[in-house]
């Protein structure tokens, strides 16, 4: 029995560094990565015995006059060894392009941080099979054009999920898992691993990781309560 890896994605939370030390503290197991914004993250490497740090966006240029953006080093240099790239909300309020997403995803893999690369169909294709296929396939082969190495992680978070409450169908989330690594078995002609997001919790968090074959979880409202995000993490294969 392994645990699935458990991605902690605080997004612009939480407001101050005591709470986000009580959570850190809280949230440090062996299979957790945990994602705090920017300004915590040399503080909370600190406090980690267990679990990773990751980012949860950086800039795809490695230095100069892009204010108020923070580069793949200095990532690495605070002790990320992953970075979230893509997270639909990345694309949706800053208007993130699949080119974008692929410069970044090449600079993390030039410093050895494993790019967790999101993808999902628009909201309007979900029920649609067809269409989130050729959605998601257009997204992954823009996103990854001209990368052979394959040390990354996708992530599905279907977009209606995210944040939500309305989690996606065990079934359906099944289906694109299986999609996608469908797509990846053509590309890279071997197993990529694949995690689910999009409303996860403590309840229903089993049922993507045993049911779904998902390999991991990222979590975003829930690992804001370490009490919810202990109790995923602790859910075993
Ligand atoms: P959520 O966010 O768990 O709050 O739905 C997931 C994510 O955005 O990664």
């Amino acid at each position: 029995m392994n645990s699935p890896i458990i991605v902690a994605n605080w997004k612009m939370n939480p407001q101050s560094f005591a709470k986000a030390k009580d959570i850190a503290m809280a949230e440090d197991y062996e299979n957790a990565i945990i994602c705090p914004p920017f300004v915590f993250l040399s503080e909370i490497k600190k406090l980690l015995k267990k679990a990773k740090l990751g980012g949860q966006n950086a800039f795809y240029e490695k230095e100069g006059p892009f204010t108020g953006e923070i580069s793949l080093s200095m990532l690495k240099d605070s002790g990320c060894e992953y970075v979230i790239i893509g997270h639909s909300e990345r694309r949706t309020i800053f208007n993130e392009s699949n080119n974008q997403v692929n410069k970044k995803i090449k600079e993390a893999l030039s410093l050895d941080i494993i790019p967790i690369i999101c993808v999902s169909e628009p909201e309007e294709f979900h029920s649609d099979e067809e269409k989130s296929t050729e959605y998601i396939e257009k997204q992954l082969q823009q996103s990854l054009q001209d990368i052979s190495t394959t040390n990354f992680i996708i992530a599905y978070e279907p977009i209606f999920a995210i944040g939500t409450g309305a989690s996606c169908d065990i079934d359906l989330a099944q289906k694109r898992k299986n999609i996608i690594q469908n797509i990846m078995y053509n590309i890279y002609k071997k197993e990529i691993p694949i995690f689910y997001g999009g409303s996860v919790e403590e309840q229903n968090a089993t049922y993507y990781i045993n049911n779904a074959g998902f390999s991991g979880l990222l979590i975003g409202g829930a690992s804001l309560s370490p009490e919810k995000f202990t109790k995923i993490c602790n859910l075993k294969k």
